[in-house]
């Protein structure tokens, strides 16, 4: 199945000789590569093995046999960067992975949009107030928010920060992870106090009770979470967008156990709607690396097209190694979708299908705030599931723009937030955020779907 374009020698800088969209304009070259030369001499962010880890769970994912939760925010930034922060977003999504792995009994796989999540694909250029144009904010690692020509303006010395604010958080989320924070004892611990007198607390609160129970019993029987390292202690992994490939490059190693190249920064990463450009840097920059990537599927791609895209990101049809993630927007997904899963599953692809249902879902509120309606998250996750179920397919996972903090950013959910609400807790530096309320509803959600999902598939692996 090897293409041309995937003959062709690779190398970690084969990118630069490629077209490229999405990037920022430097004003110092020299000091912008002697910021990447210092990077490519720190350590690595993750291991190789790790990387590889996650490919095989994702494999599992593919086959139907666990699922894949993955979130965060829009963009990190420098300015929230604190152990709060971290931490609620942390125990949300252990949260959540609870209400999946025991609601419809499948074994969830966990990867954080953190960690590494800083480059913003941006529509325009520049942005323009009151007669003033100045360079769009590209994101923290790249430039300021501020409207000022000092913070618009790209600076290389954000990629070290980025770097350092990386390596904190991911030591965290570590610790975490392996610390006993993720112990399933601590079902009950995990609820934010916001959420606590929310309809959704008290679902998840029932949910925890039973699992309490579950844990007691099996506790009587002799098996103790002490004892039993998968009871306290999870895998947590992290992506986020290639976009700044200069940075990338920075971290892409040789894994000496293998030869093989891997990008270092992230466990998982994946390629933006505006970047998959078949003959394009970022293409060529993600085919080299055996990192598991993600695709982004927007409402242009065409079937021929993402059949030559997989042909270049993985001729070898390796499970794991790719994970589509579908965002074209809840009035379009049962249009657009089912060409894409009938293309894929005629040529014989094992891939990852993932639902993200916030970016083909944002408008504009009347008071100017850019927002997501619950409702048409809800509606693309539903048709998502229902689309995969009619053609046979296997949803394997969603793609959430989410926050352990308590904003406002999209409206509806349980309490039903207004346009006018917006304005109250709006934190977003880039996209709107489903708050913890409204992501442990899509959990709820997303449990019922998969549990139907589940239970075909067991019939008909009981028929054949
Ligand atoms: C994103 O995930 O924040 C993003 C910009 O997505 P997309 O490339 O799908 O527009
Ligand atoms: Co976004």
């Amino acid at each position: 199945m090897s293409s041309r374009l995937n003959a062709a020698k690779w190398s970690p800088d084969s990118w630069r000789s490629k077209p490229i969209v999405q990037v920022p304009d430097y004003p110092d070259a020299a000091w912008l590569a002697g910021v990447e030369a210092q990077l490519a001499n720190y350590p690595p962010l993750v291991f190789a093995g790790e990387a590889r880890n996650l490919k095989k769970a994702l494999a599992q994912v593919a086959a139907g046999k666990m699922f894949l939760l993955q979130g965060g925010d829009c963009a990190e930034s420098f300015a929230e960067h604190g152990a709060n922060n971290i931490r609620d977003f942390f125990r949300l999504f252990l949260q959540m992975a609870v209400v999946l792995t025991y609601a419809a009994a499948c074994p969830v796989v966990k990867v954080g949009r953190i960690a590494g999540q800083f480059a913003k694909p941006r529509t325009s250029p520049t942005e323009k107030r009151g007669g003033v144009e100045l360079p769009v904010y590209r994101g923290d690692i790249i430039n300021g928010t501020e409207f000022t020509t000092e913070a618009r303006t790209p600076d290389p010395r954000r990629q070290l920060e980025a770097y350092r604010q990386s390596a904190a958080t991911l030591n965290l989320l570590r610790a975490f992870a392996n610390g006993g924070y993720a112990n399933l004892s601590n079902a009950h611990q995990w609820m934010l106090s916001f959420v606590k007198d929310s309809p959704q607390s008290k679902r998840y609160q029932d949910l925890a009770s039973r699992l309490t129970e579950a844990l007691d019993f099996m506790r009587a029987c002799g098996i103790d979470p002490e004892v039993h390292p998968e009871m306290r202690t999870t895998d947590f992994f992290t992506s986020h967008e290639a976009l700044l490939l200069g940075y990338e490059q920075a971290f892409t190693r040789i894994d000496s156990t293998t030869g093989d190249w891997y990008c270092t920064s992230g466990h998982m990463v994946w390629i933006g709607d505006r970047t998959r450009q078949a003959d394009h840097a970022h293409v060529e920059y993600c085919r080299g690396i055996k990192n598991p990537l993600g695709l982004k599927t927007g409402p242009t791609q065409k079937p021929d097209e993402l059949l030559k895209l997989m042909d270049i990101l993985d001729p070898d049809n390796e499970p794991g190694r790719l994970t589509l993630i579908c965002r074209v927007g809840a009035d379009k997904v049962a249009d657009l979708l089912p060409s894409l899963v009938r293309a894929i599953k005629r040529e014989g692809r094992n891939v990852v299908w993932s639902c993200d249902p916030m970016h083909g879902n944002t408008i504009t509120s009347v008071t100017g705030y850019k927002t997501r309606p619950f409702d048409q998250i809800l509606k693309e996750v539903r048709t998502f599931f229902q689309i995969h179920a009619a053609e046979g397919t296997i949803a394997g996972g969603v793609h959430l723009e989410m926050t352990g903090q308590n904003v406002t950013e999209c409206t509806g959910g349980a309490r039903a937030l207004s346009e006018a609400d917006l304005r109250s807790r709006y934190m977003t530096y880039c996209d709107p955020r489903l708050n913890a309320e409204q992501s442990i509803e899509i959990a709820f959600l997303v449990a019922e779907k998969l549990k139907k999902e589940r239970q075909a598939l067991a019939t008909a692996d009981a028929a054949e």
